[in-house]
């Protein structure tokens, strides 16, 4: 939930507003901006990773964000060549989900508190913040994850995976890095702060501290990957 004039952006989760029905039509929503679609599976991606290496992870969430990350992989090229074909689509769909039955279950991490903090402070559409960051997300936690948890997420990305987010974002101009997206450097010390408070950021395995937050923000801003 994002708000109006005090620009803060808060998540929540009740039963209550859990969808009883969802339905996956690979020919509606075919018109979307190609822009919009793989930045909806790059969240997706999102999705997946932060619930491998949550606190609140569970072997059911784990098997789901397992699967969605393989479905959506296997099908990010196919779906950057054509971001309208149907079956593209369709599998599309089922990943994305699977990525939302898992943190339905695990809960987010830092990269979406960091997502949360560009959407509310930059102003930055909520699947282009994902796009951005996340190949610098993924690459921190596989340098800095425990090495069991850092094989555990390694184990359910493809070997090329910086290489395949890369390509897919670039194949409908989405910008590699935070400088490219038009983020002003001297925002990014508010930016980690309001990120370090969010919510994700404590739900992760391994405890974030502040210096963390800024050294992701600030790798993602010059477009590295952070293997650091
Ligand atoms: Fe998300």
């Amino acid at each position: 939930m994002r708000g109006g004039t005090e620009r803060f952006t808060r998540s929540f989760r009740d039963d209550a507003v859990a969808p009883s029905l969802v339905v996956l039509d690979p020919l509606a929503g075919r018109e979307q901006d190609p822009r919009s679609t793989i930045a909806s599976a790059l969240n997706a991606i999102a999705h997946g990773v932060d619930a491998i290496y949550s606190r609140h992870r569970s072997p059911f969430s784990d098997a789901v964000a397992t699967e969605s990350l393989r479905t959506m992989f296997r099908v990010l090229p196919a779906l950057a060549r054509a971001p309208d074909d149907p079956l593209a689509r369709t599998d599309a769909q089922w990943a994305s989900l699977l990525g939302g039955i898992a943190i339905r279950h695990a809960y987010v991490g830092v990269h979406h508190a960091i997502a949360h903090a560009l959407v509310s402070h930059a102003g930055v559409p909520h699947g282009i913040a994902h796009a951005v960051t996340l190949p610098t997300t993924i690459g921190w936690h596989l340098a800095r994850l425990p090495a069991t948890e850092s094989t555990r997420l390694a184990d359910r990305l493809p070997v090329d995976w910086e290489q395949a987010l890369r390509a897919a974002a670039a194949a409908v101009n989405l910008p590699p890095s935070l400088r490219e997206a038009g983020i002003d450097h001297n925002a990014l010390g508010a930016l980690a702060e309001d990120a370090f408070h969010d919510r994700g950021t404590g739900n992760e395995i391994m405890t974030i501290s502040r210096e963390d937050v800024s050294t992701i923000l600030a790798d993602a801003w010059s477009g590295h990957a952070s293997h650091r």
